[in-house]
């Protein structure tokens, strides 16, 4: 029989006819993130749901009888918005998309790092109120980037493609925290050093930058007395997760100057944003913009394709999780 698999969001559409192609397929037509009650639905109704990180899955959305729900093929590689534990009480596979979305998250990163650093969230605002009154020597001055440090909190795949083009594009050290060892050659091409604590890694950092998991591990891992181990003059990026960091800490950081500016992409409670974080002029903003890519989501859908193929063909599935 054909397997029934739920998508609960709009896909890319050459990925979405795959689908259609291969599965019997449904669409979340409202293209809104589903409700609990909509979610524990599903897991007695389809043999595989595929979310996405807008989908929350606690514990609690997992019924306890009447599962039908063998595979959860995530839509994107971070995973933390899945109780994974409750996934495998109820014998489910869980899989994610790795690998392809790598480049363009470490492309907004930089992105950010550059917009923070010289103002350029400041500036288009400014020019587009009208408020511009003319190029002068002293107008809007920002950070150099070039030859700075960069620390890289997370030396996995997007963590070492952030720092490949801090250090090659931009000529940036680069320190980093990892709780094991890595090393490679890809960190000894950059001469990067791996410190031993996170608070080292603040003292000599420029630019720290998060590329972590989300979830209960690294929950306010950039805390209050963090942010005060970071140097003066330093900025925040986070294209992770945003319950990385203790926002209301970051928000009493940039209003004091404690540090000069952040580059979000995430935030803790998504799509909700603080408007004390909306107000700051220091702070560039993006809508998780990370993997925001035609190429990028049509290579993510694909390989979630190939997770579920593998999956109902009774193959290893190329990116379990769980
Ligand atoms: C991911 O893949 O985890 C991103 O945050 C969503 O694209």
């Amino acid at each position: 029989m054909t397997p029934r698999i739920l998508v609960t969001r709009r896909w890319p559409a050459s990925v979405e006819r795959v689908l259609a192609d291969r599965f019997d397929t449904t669409f979340n037509q409202d293209d809104t993130p589903l409700a609990p009650s909509q979610l524990s639905d599903a897991f007695r109704q389809f043999d595989a749901v595929l979310p996405t990180v807008s989908d929350k899955l606690p514990a609690s959305v997992f019924p306890d009888k009447d599962v039908r729900t063998r595979l959860l093929a995530n839509f994107g590689v971070g995973f933390s918005h899945i109780d994974i534990d409750a996934a495998r009480a109820r014998g489910m596979t869980v899989t994610n998309t790795p690998g392809v979305l790598t480049d363009c998250t470490a492309d907004i990163a930089l992105a950010l790092l550059l917009a923070a650093a010289r103002r350029a969230g400041e500036g288009e605002r400014q020019l587009r109120a009208g408020a511009w009154t003319g190029w002068c020597p002293t107008h809007m001055i920002g950070s150099k980037v070039s030859g700075k440090t960069i620390g890289i909190i997370g030396m996995g795949r997007i963590g070492k493609a952030t720092a490949k083009r801090a250090h090659f594009g931009f000529d940036m050290k680069v320190v980093f925290y990892n709780r094991s060892k890595v090393d490679d050659e890809t960190v000894r091409a950059m001469g990067a050093r791996q410190l031993a604590s996170v608070e080292e890694m603040l003292a000599e950092a420029d630019f720290v930058s998060l590329h972590c998991p989300g979830g209960a591990e690294n929950r306010h891992l950039i805390n209050a007395a963090r942010l005060r181990a970071m140097k003066p003059g330093a900025f925040l990026i986070n294209t992770a997760r945003g319950d990385v960091v203790d926002q209301e800490a970051l928000i009493a950081a940039l209003e004091s100057g404690q540090i000069a500016g952040a580059g979000l992409d995430v935030y803790d409670g998504e799509p909700a944003v603080p408007a004390a974080l909306l107000r700051l002029e220091n702070v560039v903003l993006l809508p998780h913009l990370g993997s925001a890519t035609e190429e990028t989501r049509v290579a993510m859908g694909m390989r979630a394709v190939d997770n579920l193929t593998a999956f109902f063909e009774g193959r290893a599935v190329p990116d379990k999780v769980a």
